[in-house]
């Protein structure tokens, strides 16, 4: 695509044993609800390069339901919860079925559709790929610049789940340890992501974008900190957008399947090809990957001089454009 332009980060903060290769990807988006062309950029790994073009021309369909977040802000969580009201609460299913086929990323829909056999990639699911079929419930990371075009004028269900940047980053901080290999330290990592040099690039700028449009009639905008708050509500509220009834049965059932201890069992498959060291680390990655499952995690894993670094990223690329969201805590 013309208006992308790539350029390798060579930053020693990367320190990364997996997929280091890190591509800062410069672009124009004009966005509903912004007012002008706006220049961003996104952190992606060289592999997006072969996909770029096919995610721009994506063929949206009207019965997607697009479930899009900055990694570590509840995906997992919501994915499980979305699949599940829009199937009735068939939770015999959910429980056979793994969360990647019963709703794929928007890379695996796309490599499945034009046969990209990507070596790189490192999750793969293990379900057979004729199983991934329409209505998909798309997991998607990217910012809402690089989208599909036709999203905007096809308009299917969009949901995006926030959450607070301090705990997203300390979150993804024990992700990039787990799958990366990421072998620097905290406040180097901690550090990359003020700086919108993580994976998916600028956390609040991601977020921000798709906040400015939660007005929109097929966006629904949530955040984790409701979801751990009052998940019934948020239940309510997800049935609702979806068009669907539940009754007081289906929510406690439904509440006990999302509890992060009935995920860890049950949700997440990972499938590894092409390294056998991350294949056999990742055997316990559930454990790690459903963590500590709680808003506000980062008070004591965060030092107080990082924390208020963090305060002024809030301040600066929140508070001070309207969003008040997230405020700085001091
Ligand atoms: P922590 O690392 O803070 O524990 P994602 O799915 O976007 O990668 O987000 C992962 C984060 O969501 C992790 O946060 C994980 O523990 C948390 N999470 C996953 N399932 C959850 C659940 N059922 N309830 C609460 N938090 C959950």
């Amino acid at each position: 695509m013309s208006s992308l332009k790539w350029e390798k980060i060579e930053d020693p903060r990367i320190n990364c044993r997996i997929d280091a290769h890190w591509n800062n990807l410069h672009y124009k988006q004009s966005l509903k609800g912004g007012e002008k062309e706006e220049n961003r950029c996104c952190v992606l790994s060289a592999r997006y390069k072969a996909y770029m073009d096919l995610v721009k021309n994506y063929e949206v369909r009207e019965d997607d339901i697009w479930i899009c977040t900055y990694p570590k802000s509840g995906t997992t969580w919501t994915q499980e919860m979305v699949w599940a009201i829009n199937n009735g609460c068939d939770l015999e299913t959910a429980k056979k079925l793994p969360l990647s086929s019963r709703s794929p990323t928007l890379r695996k829909i796309i490599s499945i559709q034009a046969g990209i056999d990507d070596p790189a990639d490192v999750f793969v699911s293990m379900d057979p790929l004729n199983q991934v079929k329409p209505p998909y419930h798309i997991k998607n990371h990217l910012p809402a610049g690089l989208l599909p075009d036709k999203l905007w004028t096809v308009k299917p269900k969009i949901i995006y789940v926030a959450r607070h940047p301090k705990d997203a980053a300390i979150s993804f901080y024990h992700y990039y340890r787990m799958v990366y290999q990421y072998e620097g330290t905290k406040d180097d990592f901690l550090s990359l992501f003020l700086e919108g040099l993580t994976e998916f690039g600028q956390q609040t700028t991601h977020l921000y974008d798709f906040w400015r449009m939660r007005n929109e009639p097929n966006i629904l905008f949530l955040t984790y900190e409701d979801m751990k708050k009052d998940l019934t509500a948020v239940l309510k509220q997800v049935a609702n957008f979806l068009d669907k009834e539940l009754s007081e049965k289906q929510i406690e059932e439904l509440k006990k399947h999302l509890h992060i201890d009935s995920m860890r069992e049950n949700t997440v498959v990972f499938n590894v090809k092409n390294n056998a060291e991350l294949a056999e680390k990742l055997k316990t990655a559930h454990k790690d990957f459903f963590r500590r499952g709680e808003a506000g995690s980062h008070k004591d894993e965060m030092s107080e001089e990082m924390s208020k670094k963090f305060d002024a990223l809030i301040k600066r690329e929140l508070t001070d454009k309207g969003c008040n969201l997230y405020k700085p805590e001091q």
